[in-house]
């Protein structure tokens, strides 16, 4: 089943504190960006890649692309002030009327049998997120005092890609934006209209590029994928 994925990138990467967006860092000699959308360059069912990115970005996030062309269409839009601005941007310009995935940019790790489960799960549920399960006890506290050890059969941190009927994803957005809601993720603002979101089982290998120590443990995963 076809779809089409809108990727973040329009961020700066202050916890990895390079100087420069972190999507440009490399990881086995190539940048993390380029890593993420050639996931979906070599998907046969993704249809359409929409990136949001910084317009003074733009020009060197083609060229570095460009490199890995498959002759599929990227459409760049301007990124905003936050993500979910960004991931706005991504859902005004999109024509279609399917199924669509958001997947952040710093995410390069994807297994492409997860987005089949997404897929698929969002095409029969509407909205389904990939997340895994908590390894460890995860406890509520507050002023550093345990208030609450939470059960960890219950307990799943979240990724991307995270997946929804087009249109679902439209109204949610649309009534985040009258509402002056921010979110943190996609699924956030679905849940707050109502809706029902289902967990698909991801991979730990998944992991978001955010401070130093990912990119050592990202030259590993790459290393195990080779
Ligand atoms: N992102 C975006 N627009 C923003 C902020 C973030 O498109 N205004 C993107 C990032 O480029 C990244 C994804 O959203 O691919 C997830 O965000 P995060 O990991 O927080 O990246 P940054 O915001 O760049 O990093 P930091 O929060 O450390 O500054
Ligand atoms: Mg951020």
């Amino acid at each position: 089943m076809n779809y089409t994925v809108m990727i973040p990138a329009a961020g700066s990467g202050k916890r990895m504190g390079a100087g420069q967006n972190k999507l440009f860092l490399e990881i086995g000699g190539l940048p993390i960006l380029y890593h993420t959308v050639s996931v979906f360059l070599e998907d046969p069912h993704c249809e359409e890649i929409i990136i949001a990115v910084k317009p003074e970005e733009q020009t060197v996030i083609k060229e570095m692309l460009a490199r890995s062309d498959k002759g599929k269409t990227i459409t760049f839009v301007k990124g905003g002030g936050e993500r979910q601005n960004s991931v706005a941007a991504c859902i005004e310009t999109y024509e279609g009327n399917g199924i669509v995935l958001v997947h952040d940019a710093a995410r390069p790790f994807l297994d492409s049998s997860v987005i089949r489960k997404l897929v698929s799960t969002a095409n029969e549920k509407g909205a389904a997120i990939a997340a895994v399960r908590a390894k460890d006890t995860i406890k509520l506290a507050a002023n550093n005092v345990v208030q609450q050890t939470l059960d960890r059969e219950n307990l799943w941190l979240v990724q991307t890609p995270q997946a929804f009927r087009y249109e679902l994803l439209k109204r949610a957005s649309d009534a985040a934006v009258r509402e002056g809601f921010l979110g943190t993720d996609e699924s956030m603002l679905v849940e707050r209209i109502g809706y029902s979101v289902q967990i698909v089982e991801g991979s730990y290998d998944n992991v978001k590029m955010t401070t130093q120590e990912d990119l050592a443990i990202g030259e590993v995963l790459l290393e195990r994928r080779k």
